[in-house]
């Protein structure tokens, strides 16, 4: 049964490769920038302790058609091995490679369930995308965290169930016409696409059919799909947990963020539950997270992990997400910044901006925390108004956090 899906999932695969290939990585970059979960971008949430090497061993699990190659490209000191099943993706991946000069890409037509036969280990992977179609998800972390390094970590996208409940129940009508991945169960999604009202859970907030629809590839991927499955925020923990793995942080917490969608009393409420609760009650209220960006680490990692409920965090060091721009009147201050479910709208005090100001990237929170600005409050008063405050930052995700040393 498994292998069936398998190779059903190939066969899609080799005949609508998706993402759609793009002809040039460089021009990409350009337009687009580095991809979310690149090192160089996500470094800081990857290890914030700093990377275990220069050199990173980076595997992309489920590569296809251009992931593996932009890796490449942007990180030419690193070795980057991009396996898929399908020869068609991996042919436009080998076509990037080659016009790019990537030589420190290699590519292998092979399931990730395979990897372990490899016998090498790596420093990051990426799997994005790719785990939510295979038969049993539970098995591919697992041999994905076979061959990942002790210090390694890992980045994951699995699909929202609240954000794509619209999807499910269009795939059900499609299934029960019969659709296939074929000519004509792309004439038939086409043609129900006509008739899906605008208050359907398929419509986004901004009144639009989702944007993958717009291609073959994204209509077959999105509605024909023979294996798919997507996870609240429980879902992943557990999945994150059977595996041995720890969950180390979302790609970018804003979407998760309490404070962005709840206030007064009931702000109060959920912010006094653990953290994936608090999650998980804002995935359900939004119904915005068609997708979950997240990284996973080996339990040795745990103490890398960013809290405030001890004064370690006064050794951290803070650093600004790229794109937040202080804006606004000077007695209603807020940071703001583009993400791809809109604007990221913080309101902050003077005090905070203040403190906010002094953040360069190399000094610690006690470093900050010791200029004049802030020595004039008693100790323990700083310290929790800085706690305050990078626990409110970091929710929004605004601030990320490394280790001194760094
Ligand atoms: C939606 S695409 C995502 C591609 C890429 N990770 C990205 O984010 O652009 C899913 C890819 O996973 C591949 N795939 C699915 N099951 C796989 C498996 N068991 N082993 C390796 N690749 C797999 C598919 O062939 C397809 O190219």
């Amino acid at each position: 049964m498994e292998d069936t899906v398998t190779e059903a999932v190939r066969k899609q695969y080799e005949a609508y490769s998706y993402p759609p290939p793009i002809e040039d990585a460089e021009k990409f970059r350009k337009k687009w920038g580095p991809l979310t979960c690149d090192p160089q971008f996500a470094g800081i949430q990857l290890w914030p302790e700093g990377r275990p090497r220069q050199d990173l061993r980076i595997l992309c699990a489920g590569c296809g058609s251009s992931q593996a190659a932009l890796i490449a490209l942007n990180n030419p000191d690193c070795a980057v091995l991009g396996i898929d099943l399908s020869e068609t993706s991996l042919a436009h991946s080998n076509r990037l490679r080659d016009k790019h000069s990537l030589t420190n890409l290699e590519l292998r037509q092979m399931s990730l369930l395979d990897i372990g036969q490899l016998n090498r280990s790596f420093d990051l992977i990426l799997c994005t995308g790719v785990l939510h179609h295979l038969p049993n998800p539970d098995a591919g972390l697992m041999a994905l965290a076979d061959v990942l390094d002790p210090s390694g970590s890992m980045a994951i996208m699995l699909y929202g169930k609240a954000g794509r409940a619209g999807v499910y129940l269009v795939q059900d009508i499609l299934r029960r016409l019969g659709a296939g991945q074929d000519a004509e169960g792309l004439r038939t999604a086409r043609e129900l696409l006509k008739f899906v009202p605008s208050h359907h859970y398929l419509i986004s907030p901004t009144g639009k059919l989702p944007h993958d629809l717009a291609d073959d590839a994204g209509v077959v991927d999105m509605l024909l799909h023979p294996q798919d499955r997507a996870y609240s925020v429980p879902d992943i923990m557990e999945f994150v947990a059977a595996a041995g793995l720890i969950f180390f942080g979302w790609s970018d917490n804003a979407p998760y963020c309490a404070d962005r969608y709840l206030s007064g009393e009931m702000l109060e409420r959920v912010l006094a539950l653990p953290a994936a609760e608090q999650w998980a009650v804002i995935d359900n209220l939004t119904v915005l997270n068609d997708r979950h960006d997240f990284f996973v680490r080996k339990p040795q990692s745990t103490r890398f992990l960013t809290r405030f409920d001890t004064n370690d965090f006064l050794s951290y060091v803070p650093h600004v997400r790229s794109g937040v721009k202080l804006a606004g009147e000077a007695n209603a201050l807020i940071l703001t910044r583009p993400s791809p479910q809109g604007e990221v709208i913080t309101p902050i005090s003077r005090s905070e901006a203040l403190l906010l100001e002094q953040i360069d990237g190399k000094k610690s929170i006690s470093e900050i925390l010791s200029h004049a600005l802030f020595t004039r409050s008693e100790p323990e008063q700083r310290t929790n108004f800085a706690r305050a405050v990078c626990e409110r930052m970091w929710r929004s995700g605004n601030l990320l956090f490394g280790r001194s040393g760094s």
